[in-house]
């Protein structure tokens, strides 16, 4: 390394000097060879201009250094348009307090972080699943780990895509003027066309280390425009839709999630209601966290409730949830079960809709193409088709070759929308009339747990 005479390592200007003179050069000389003005190289020199990227190119090309004034122009460069505009955000919503499990996930969704470190195309993982079930919780939690741990320094980004009901789904155009500003952008620098505002945030995310967080996303059309285009970046997706054509954009991982198992799912109850009420029945925990179908919304939901009627254990809680028209109740201040639901349902096309309304009759756990299509009244092709489109929305799972399988929560919720939920005695509680569906005497099943 070159040194100026007090030993500290020389500006890009005195190292310029340095290897002119070297190279027995003068600044005509060089200038000739650079194709730059001499009274250019020596503002350079002295310090008074900044070298460009070009022209430390030509500079390292001349003196044949390798690449030596080119790195320290880079560096130069970023630093001041760091200097200049960049913002650093800090998006993140907070980590839950109580978060349980998840540990294969959290170190599946850390392949992020080797495809970023290693300089590869942007890392891309997806979260996928049923309403509620704790894509965000999830997403959210495994990004704090990362930037607690000293990864993605210059920022992250999170941003609620509001899919997928039709009609609700942040559209790209504003979702990214909105990203653009978050990264320091001045307003009158955003540009009218989505083409150009998708360029300049690849632009501005060159070269940067950051984690990109799109929440509930509605599908791959409304991704694509938001992709950072330069590895450095690491991309976390939530969805309830599979997004299909996802992977002809990217190579995405998926995570495909599902209920808590049972310890999990008692600790989470026993987390939120505190281990005095836990202890005090936890019997009653474990009926619980099962009537809520160990879906995690359900389960803080559940607790929720215990905490703010201020029950000593739970057992009145458990004992209440007996009937699915109480679970599917479930609601604390402006968060309810039913609207979980009711926004996946509510993005399905008619037919689909039709059949999921169907399921809430049917009995049994398994779910087949024959039965659905007689119970719904269509040819068994379009009833499988059907079922294909609830599958890619999660609100059923496939289950071998020929079924398909519904958590209880959402087939109570079928029921409830076909007019067919039981109050626990084996009544049906009609409502509208459903058009479009055979009506069918099978009797749903009971509730098989008792407090
Ligand atoms: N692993 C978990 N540990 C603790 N709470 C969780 C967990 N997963 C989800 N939750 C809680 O359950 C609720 C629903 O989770 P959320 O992430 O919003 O679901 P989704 O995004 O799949 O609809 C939230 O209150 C969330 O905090
Ligand atoms: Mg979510």
């Amino acid at each position: 390394m070159i040194c100026s005479s007090s030993g500290v390592p020389a500006s890009y200007g005195q190292l310029l000097r340095a290897h002119r003179k070297k190279r027995g050069l003068s600044l005509t000389q060089l200038a000739a060879r650079v194709h730059f003005d001499p009274g250019h190289i020596s503002k350079v020199e002295t310090g008074k201009r900044s070298p460009s990227v070009s022209f430390a190119k030509a500079c390292d090309r001349v003196l044949n250094v390798g690449n030596t004034f080119t790195a320290i122009a880079s560096a130069l460069e970023a630093t001041a348009h760091r200097q200049q505009n960049w913002l650093r955000p800090a998006q993140l919503p907070a980590a839950k307090r109580h978060f349980v499990g998840r540990h294969g996930d959290l170190r599946r969704l850390d392949g992020l972080l080797r495809g970023h470190d290693q300089g590869l195309a942007v890392p891309v993982t997806v979260i996928n699943g049923p309403p509620g079930v704790g894509k965000t919780a999830l997403a959210v939690q495994w990004a704090h780990r990362a930037v607690n741990d000293g990864h993605f320094p210059d920022g992250q980004l999170f941003v609620n895509l509001q899919g997928p009901e039709p009609g609700t789904a942040a559209a790209p155009i504003d979702v990214l003027a909105g990203l653009l500003r978050a990264v320091g952008v001045p307003p009158d620098r955003i540009p009218a066309e989505l083409d150009q505002r998708a360029a300049t945030f690849r632009s501005y995310l060159h070269s940067r280390k950051m984690l990109l967080i799109l929440d509930n996303a509605a599908d791959a059309q409304q991704i694509r425009p938001l992709l950072p285009g330069a590895p450095g970046c690491a991309v976390v997706v939530t969805s309830r839709s599979r997004l299909p054509g996802l992977t002809v954009l990217v190579d995405a991982v998926s995570l495909l999630l599902s209920e808590l198992r049972r310890p999990e799912a008692a600790r989470l109850i026993g987390a939120i209601i505190g281990r005095a009420r836990a202890d005090a029945n936890p019997g009653a925990v474990a009926v619980l966290a099962e009537r809520c179908g160990r879906l995690p919304l359900a389960l803080v939901l559940a607790a929720e409730r215990i905490v703010s009627r201020q029950h000593n254990s739970a057992e009145p809680l458990a004992a209440e949830l007996r009937t699915r028209r109480a679970r599917l109740d479930l609601a604390e201040g402006d968060v309810a079960l039913r609207d979980a639901f009711e926004s996946s349902y509510k993005a399905l096309d008619e037919q689909s809709a039709r059949v999921f309304r169907g399921l809430g009759l049917l009995p049994g756990r398994l779910i087949d193409v024959v039965s659905t299509a007689s119970v719904v009244g269509v040819p068994p092709e379009e009833a499988s088709l059907s079922l294909c489109n609830l599958a890619a929305a999660h609100l059923v799972q496939r289950h071998g070759e020929s079924h398909y399988r519904m958590h209880d929560l959402l087939r109570a919720y079928a029921a409830d929308l076909a007019g067919h939920l039981t109050d626990g005695s084996g009544h049906a509680m009609v409502k509208a009339p459903v058009t479009g569906l055979t009506p069918t005497p099978a009797p749903l099943a009971a509730a098989p747990l008792v407090v």
